[in-house]
């Protein structure tokens, strides 16, 4: 059977990827992940007693561990999800996005290039390295300007989305340069089950769902392009086995509501799914101070997968939403788990100031 070495399995997209690989028998999986803040050990734990699922801590700058991990399992893909993945602690600690991002990202490449040159040709034909990426490099977008598509020039304004197209340009130079290859997804914001809550969709409904303020940047019109993660698995699985090496490949959810419109929408949801007496959860919702350089809009054009793989979102942003909270209210457990990742601190640090 196939086997793809995962980077930063126990996040969010790739717990996601991961159960969506094993359920769909794409392949064996050996999950490298860190284990920082953002992983869950419950988000895996279904795959306790599965023989196709092995778990290995560890950190993707570590190259000499990355190069054993490969010549011992010999896998055909590579995934690479490990990352500081959230803004807002990218603006209080850009080096720790540097640090993982750009020169994890770096390692990890010098080891998988090692590991491709002793494969057979035949196996060097085969084999794939799949980064994962974000749209947040092309920038941000006024209201009316055309979606992002994969000729956009890269405008990255904060240091995650800095971070991600520097590790996006060092994938592209090691196709180039080396052969290596590659495959690259900048995909949009994605949303649904296993995701910290310190993000938009997870933190609102934890918050809600404890009765605490719903904290809205600004105005609450910045717009989001949100993609539901399975959606997103199903195109990863697309582009490592059908996608055109050297390429990268746009991903989607297809709306642009603003952030105040998905807040209110996940407050009505709740209202029916957990309601309250004399209650509506719209009530919590509480504007604060923006965020330092905010992007207003972000929107990709996904036609280059549609056309050249036939994907496209399953989803609609009420269909996913709704799908998303019934997890949360279903694992409460799960969520409780994250407050033991310093979460409280992560709180007072970004919203003190913001009150
Ligand atoms: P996440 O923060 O939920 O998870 C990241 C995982 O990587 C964690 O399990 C963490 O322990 C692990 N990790 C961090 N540093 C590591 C290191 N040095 N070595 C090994 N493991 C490490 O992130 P996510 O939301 O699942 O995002 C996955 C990837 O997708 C990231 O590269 C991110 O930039 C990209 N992406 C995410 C979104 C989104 O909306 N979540 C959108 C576009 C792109
Ligand atoms: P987020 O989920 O952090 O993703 P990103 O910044 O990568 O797009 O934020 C999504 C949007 O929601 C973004 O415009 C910032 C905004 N936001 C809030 O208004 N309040 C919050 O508490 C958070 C975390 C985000």
């Amino acid at each position: 059977m196939t086997k793809i070495l995962v980077t930063g399995g126990s996040g969010f997209i790739g717990s996601n990827f991961i159960l969506y690989a094993r359920s769909h028998q794409l392949a064996e999986i050996i999950n490298l992940d860190k284990l920082t803040y953002a992983s869950n050990p419950k988000s895996l734990v279904q795959l306790q007693n599965d023989n196709g699922y092995l778990f290995q801590r560890g950190d993707i700058g570590d190259s000499n561990l990355v190069l054993s991990l490969l010549r011992q399992h010999q896998p055909q893909f590579v995934i690479n999800f490990a990352a500081e993945s959230h803004v807002d602690r990218s603006i209080f600690s850009p080096q720790e996005f540097i640090q993982t991002n750009v020169v994890g990202t770096l390692q990890l490449l010098e080891a998988v290039r090692a590991f491709h040159q002793e494969l057979s040709p035949a196996e060097q034909e085969q084999f794939r390295f799949l980064h994962i990426s974000t749209d947040e490099v092309y920038g941000s977008l006024n209201k009316d300007d055309p979606a992002f598509t994969e000729e956009t020039p890269y405008a990255p304004n904060s240091p995650y989305a800095a971070s991600k197209a520097s590790s996006d340009h060092l994938v592209r130079a090691y196709h180039h340069t080396y052969g290596l290859p590659t495959l690259t997804i900048n995909c949009s914001n994605n949303y649904g089950p296993r995701q910290f809550p310190e993000k938009l969709i997870p933190l609102t409904i934890f918050n809600a769902i404890h009765h605490k303020p719903l904290p809205i940047y600004g105005r609450g019109d910045n717009i989001r392009d949100w993609l539901y993660v399975e959606d997103h698995c199903s195109a990863i699985s697309l582009v490592l086995f059908k996608g055109k090496v050297g390429n990268t490949y746009n991903i989607g959810g297809g709306n642009q509501p603003t952030n105040l419109e998905i807040v209110t929408k996940i407050c009505a949801i709740l209202d029916e799914l957990l309601p309250k007496p004399n209650f509506h959860y719209e009530s919590l919702i509480t504007f604060v101070k923006d965020r330092s350089g905010h992007d207003f809009r972000y929107c990709v054009d996904f036609s280059k997968i549609k056309r050249e793989l036939g994907w496209q979102p399953q989803e609609t942003i009420d269909s996913g939403l709704r799908k998303t909270i019934l997890w949360y209210l279903n694992n409460l457990d799960w969520l409780e788990q994250c407050k033991s990742q310093n979460y409280d601190d992560w709180v007072a640090k970004n919203y003190g100031g913001k009150a």
